[in-house]
């Protein structure tokens, strides 16, 4: 398997309960390497359009409330299948339903604060990390 790249999030109830360090060094034990990392405020229009796959969803706009109610670390994690790799130390996006050990099941509030996104596919990973990182900012 190759060396693949995914786009995490950590979301604001990590930044705003000091948790940055401790996700990641979840992050870093599964086996993953943070090649890049910003902490930023998301703006409503960056909010909308990351999600935009949930526009016509019922929880869309409490998404969108969230995500930019407090400051946001941006990553690109990188490793052998980091995108399915990363799915598995996240854990389900419920956190009720997320497996013993996860990013999930340790720190997650519910399951709109459920404390970090991962990218799903490959290209979602790639258009992902294009929203927010340039090529040299990303630094294996
Ligand atoms: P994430 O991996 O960031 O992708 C979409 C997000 O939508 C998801 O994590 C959850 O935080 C959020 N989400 C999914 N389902 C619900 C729901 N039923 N109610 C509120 N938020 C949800």
């Amino acid at each position: 398997m190759a060396i693949e790249r995914t786009f995490s999030i950590l979301k604001p109830d990590v930044t705003r309960r000091n948790l940055t360090g401790a996700v990641n060094a979840l992050i870093e034990s599964g086996g993953l390497r943070i090649v890049a990392q910003k902490r930023l405020q998301m703006s409503r229009s960056q909010a909308e359009t990351f999600y935009a796959v949930h526009k016509a969803r019922p929880f869309f706009g409490e998404l969108v409330e969230t995500m930019t109610s407090g400051p946001v670390v941006v990553q690109v994690l990188e490793g052998e299948n980091a995108i399915k790799k990363y799915r598995e130390i996240l854990g389900a996006t419920d956190p009720s339903k997320a497996a013993e050990g996860t990013i999930r099941k340790k720190y997650a509030v519910s399951v709109g604060e459920n404390s970090a996104h991962g990218s799903d596919a490959p290209e979602t990973a790639t258009v992902e990390i294009a929203q927010f990182f340039s090529g040299n900012e990303i630094v294996p």
